[in-house]
């Protein structure tokens, strides 16, 4: 009993000793989280249609190598939500590769996922 209470002090004492720690970090840790965070996931027609050669999710390495990575599309100068959909919804814009066509629901949701990785310190991977 006697020695239980030893452990459990010092599991306490660890504890609070994270605590003063983590409270001294104010500023800098807000970034990263909100980066961890704000990964979404892909639906799954982009993981199915486009993953094929495009890089759909983190790290972003596109298995054809002449398809630019979804994150390097989303961080282009003055992409939008709105401006993607009416390009996916059109299909006869496609290069010669991307055989597919999708519906408006469909362009909207492919859209929406490629703006939600656009990042203000986006960097282009090399
Ligand atoms: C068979 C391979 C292939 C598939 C599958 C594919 N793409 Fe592409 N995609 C390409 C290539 C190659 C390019 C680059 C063409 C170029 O730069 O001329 C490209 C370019 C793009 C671009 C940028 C166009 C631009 O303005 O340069 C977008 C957006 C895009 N693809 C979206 C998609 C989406 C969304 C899907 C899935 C629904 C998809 N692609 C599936 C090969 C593919």
């Amino acid at each position: 009993m006697h020695m239980l209470q030893k452990v459990l002090f010092r599991f306490m004492l660890l504890f609070l000793s994270a605590l003063a720690v983590s409270a001294c970090q104010t500023v800098a840790p807000e970034r990263a989280e909100t980066a961890l965070v704000s990964q979404p996931t892909p639906p799954n027609l982009v993981q199915g249609v486009c993953g094929d050669c495009h890089g759909v999710e983190p790290p972003f390495l596109s298995p054809n190598p002449s398809a630019p990575s979804f994150a390097d599309i989303a961080n282009r100068q003055g992409m939008s939500e709105e401006s993607l959909t009416s390009w996916l919804i059109e299909a006869h814009n496609y290069p010669e590769l991307m055989d597919f066509e999708l519906s408006e629901s469909e362009a909207g949701e492919v859209a929406r996922y490629l703006i939600s990785l656009q990042s203000e310190d986006y960097e282009k991977a090399p």
